[in-house]
């Protein structure tokens, strides 16, 4: 009998012990009413930000980006571009072929140290002038005056295609003296200061524009450009009569949305987590990108992180050690989450990967860190889903259809390696804009590719104007 009570009493402990784990997954577990609602505010955020009067305070900024048109297979030479703003910093030099829409490209990845990142503006530039220096000494096209597209990943105001005002750093940049000048200027200004080359610099354009394009280049059905990766963002084909802070009434032009500062006013909230909190006030940017910090990938292990000390803490984990790793900021990046998520993996192997992270782990601590990993990236795809069924019925409702196809151009390490995302994501689109018919078209390098199709494009533009 002593033996049955002991057991007894060993069960009931794991069921408080379940009761408490799941009190915590039950924060991130969203209703079907609370993702419509996610969706009409989203919605209501659109159209703040178009709106010349409501624009200045708006937290999703929808920023022109004066791109108007898609490549039309004409276009052809050899560019140049560069890509600062997702995982890696890369150059590329890129090679279009008209007719055919064929497109070849070269490209080196760089690697930004962190002190770089984080120091003043003329070291950043001029680190981008010295990888583009290395990168045309290698293709041995030192000389060459190839006209540039600069896919830059943060929020720019433009007034042109080749103006970009970069109105405040997000994800991991801080370098100084940035914030409210032309990107275009600085690196041109790097160049000069470098006194080696000369580069006629075309374009600046967001990832997302840049993998819109990219698909938009294979499919003219391709309107919306999504990037789920380190950062979160969307970008869409809008009518130009919808465009207050654009003059002009006729055709479209593509709109930066900037969704990543969705949630900046408040309106989240209900759904905000401590552990967001956390995950919030231990970043570069407080209070701002809230729901990129619930979407992207350089903040879901962080959510996970913070979960994990949390039941750690609660004595729900790791025999109640709160390690030192455990502690450090960054340990768990996307491809973590991805493997620790995969089906195919034996709870063995996931705790193979929370030993290389340097987490002992119990076979029970496995099976409580897989659902915590499962409860956070689940919600990120849901809560990516409601945006993007707002921008698809959007775009229906303005062109008055009752039903509508469109294609969506997706990027990002999260859509491409997290074993789930993706099919999520589709499924709350599917529930949440049941009049459209969206197509997910996964683009390969988008960011590079787009910035050289932009360019040809706006080249050929300039070109035409001249003559
Ligand atoms: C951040 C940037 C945005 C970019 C996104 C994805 O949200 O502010 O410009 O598109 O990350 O890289």
């Amino acid at each position: 009998t002593k033996g049955a009570a002991m057991v007894t009493a060993v069960a009931s402990r794991l069921q408080a012990q379940r009761k408490q784990i799941d009190k915590v997954l039950a924060l991130f577990r969203l209703t079907q009413e609370q993702l419509v609602g996610i969706r009409n505010k989203m919605r209501v955020e659109f159209e703040y930000g178009l709106k010349k009067d409501t624009h200045p305070l708006a937290t999703v900024k929808m920023l022109p980006t004066y791109v108007c048109g898609m490549p039309d297979g004409t276009e052809k030479g050899k560019f140049l571009a560069l890509d600062l703003g997702g995982t890696n910093f890369r150059v590329l030099l890129v090679k279009i072929r008209s007719g055919r829409r064929s497109v070849r490209m070269y490209n080196k990845i760089f690697a930004i140290p962190l002190e770089i990142m984080q120091g003043t503006g003329e070291e950043l530039f001029d680190h981008i002038v010295q990888c583009i220096t290395d990168f045309l000494d290698y293709m041995g096209l030192k000389g060459a005056q190839l006209p540039l597209g600069f896919t830059f990943s943060f929020p720019c105001r433009q007034a042109s295609i080749d103006k970009g005002t970069l109105i405040e750093w997000t994800k991991g940049f801080k370098a100084t003296d940035c914030e409210g000048e032309d990107v275009v200027d600085m690196l041109r200004e790097a160049i000069k200061r470098r006194n080696e080359f000369d580069l006629d610099i075309v374009a600046v354009v967001n990832d997302t524009v840049g993998t819109m394009m990219t698909c938009g280049y294979e499919d003219s059905n391709c309107e919306v450009g999504l990037i789920a990766g380190t950062g979160s963002n969307m970008c869409y084909m809008e009518e130009m009569r919808n465009i207050e802070l654009v003059e002009g009434d006729e055709g479209k032009m593509c709109i930066n949305t900037e969704w990543g500062g969705f949630g900046d006013n408040g309106c989240l909230d209900d759904i905000h987590t401590q552990y967001d909190k956390e995950v919030d006030e231990g970043s570069l940017n407080p209070g701002k990108q809230r729901y990129e910090k619930m979407t992207s990938g350089m903040y879901l292990g962080e959510i996970v992180r913070q979960i994990l000390i949390d039941l750690t803490k609660q004595g729900l984990l790791f025999r109640g050690q709160i390690s030192e790793r455990l502690q450090t900021r960054g340990i768990f990046e996307t491809k973590f989450l991805s493997q620790i998520e995969s089906d195919r993996l034996a709870l063995l192997q996931v705790r193979r990967i929370l030993q290389q992270l340097g987490l002992d782990s119990t076979c029970e601590d496995s099976i409580v860190v897989k659902e915590v990993c499962g409860a956070v990236s689940r919600r990120a795809a849901q809560l990516y889903g409601a945006g993007l069924a707002a921008i698809v019925e959007k775009r229906r409702e303005d062109q008055g259809l009752e039903h509508m196809r469109i294609t969506v151009g997706v990027d990002g390490t999260l859509y491409k390696l997290h074993p789930h995302f993706s099919r999520i994501l589709r499924e709350t689109v599917k529930e949440l804009a049941p009049q459209c018919d969206v197509m997910f078209m996964l683009s390969e390098d988008g960011s590079g590719k787009g910035a050289a199709l932009i360019t040809a494009v706006a080249k050929r533009l300039q070109q035409t104007q001249r003559e």
